[in-house]
């Protein structure tokens, strides 16, 4: 049976997650594309650290060197800029495909990623960086890649829908929607980037790159969280029959130069599809010009859910190597496999 190695850089609450399928599931796993994904080793920061899914010590390791040896596949799941950036570079560098879930590095430094392994040859997806384990990056890419979307707009931030939701729905205090966030695994490592709306709007710009063709980053978004939501504003809503909700939109304009991307927490009637989207569920509306409109409903955080959508693109990156796609070991072809940028990337 061939075998890929895979590489695992992160072992926190998706990570572990991600460690835990590969090694309980290995044996489904290689019956369903006939080779062995090999789980080589886990790049953390303290590896005696008990984990959520513990696998024997020998796994884990802070010398990244040995981790990523010989790795087919490198996972990102450590987040924030660095070192993931520089780690990413280097995968690429070394002929290993990638998968990430980090928003923040590529509403940031995206370019600089899709070009470095559109060079090497190599894929990088990052399904798991949109609405968790909800696929709506690939049927943005490829499924409506024949329609023109006009218009996206969701819940994209489980820690902040939880924490809205709770305050709603049985009157809990903002601190404490946040700590039980934080202990379900929802928030980011700093959840100042959910309550403050930049996990959204890291979002909001990805969607909106690969919905319009164009680059767009995290500073292109007007953001703005949900600190400033008090007790008595959602009383008030619900006396008035609404619901607040983080949105994140992102828009095409009149005007074929013009995409409008906004973060801000918003009065929606009771009755709008998007005010029973409960917990840290997420939902992401899309408008085109042919199909009308569609909606993706799901887990939009949480460690397993998200390790879903990190192994859908492990296991779609395996597929394609056995095929003799792209990889550390076949020929380099600039081809970018994730984002079809096109033409218009000097548009906006
Ligand atoms: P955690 O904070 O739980 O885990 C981060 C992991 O990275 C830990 O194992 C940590 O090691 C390791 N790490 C952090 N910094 C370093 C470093 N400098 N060197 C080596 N290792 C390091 O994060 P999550 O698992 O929650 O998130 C991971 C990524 O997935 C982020 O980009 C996040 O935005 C994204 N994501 C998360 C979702 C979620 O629901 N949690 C959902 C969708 C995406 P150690 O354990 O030793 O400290
Ligand atoms: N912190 C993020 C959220 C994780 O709450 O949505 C999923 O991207």
């Amino acid at each position: 049976t061939p075998a890929l190695n895979i590489a695992l850089l992160g072992g926190g609450t998706v990570g572990s997650q991600v460690a835990r399928i590969l090694t309980e599931d290995a044996a489904s796993l290689t019956g369903r594309i006939g080779a062995e994904l090999n789980l080589t080793g886990i790049f953390v920061r303290n590896p005696q650290a008990t984990r959520d899914f513990q696998l024997p010590s020998e796994y884990y390791s802070d010398d990244v060197d040995e981790v990523m040896d010989g790795a087919d596949i490198v996972v990102e799941l450590i987040g924030g800029i660095e070192p993931a950036r520089e780690l990413i570079l280097k995968a690429i560098s070394q002929g290993a495909n990638v998968v990430t879930g980090n928003k923040e590095l590529l509403a940031t430094h995206g370019n600089e990623l899709y070009e470095a392994a559109a060079q090497a040859g190599v894929q990088l997806s990052f399904e798991a960086s949109v609405a968790g384990a909800i696929p709506i990056l690939r049927p943005l890419r490829d499924s409506l890649s024949g329609d023109k979307i006009t218009r996206i707009m969701g819940i994209v931030n489980g820690t902040t829908n939880y924490i809205l939701d709770q305050m709603d729905s049985t009157g809990a205090s903002f601190n404490d929607a946040l700590a039980e966030a934080q202990r379900l695994g929802y928030a980011e490592a700093d959840p100042a980037a959910d309550v403050e709306g930049q996990d959204a709007a890291a979002k909001v710009a990805i969607l909106a790159h690969l919905a319009f063709h164009a680059p767009f980053t995290l500073d292109q978004v007007y953001t703005e969280g949900i600190t400033d939501v008090s007790d008595l504003d959602h009383k008030s809503a619900a006396e008035a029959g609404y619901i607040i909700k983080l949105l994140a939109i992102a828009e095409q304009l009149e005007d074929p130069e013009g995409v409008v991307l906004r973060v801000h927490p918003t009065l929606l009637p009771r009755e709008h599809p998007l005010a029973s989207v409960r917990g840290a569920y997420n939902a992401v509306f899309v408008e085109a010009e042919n199909v009308d409109e569609l909606m993706f409903y799901g887990p939009g955080a949480g460690g397993s859910a998200t390790a879903s959508a990190v192994m859908g693109d492990v296991m779609s990156i395996a597929k394609r190597r056995l095929r003799g796609g792209p990889g550390r070991t076949h020929t380099a072809r600039r081809e970018l496999e994730c984002l079809d940028i096109g033409e218009s990337t000097t548009r906006y």
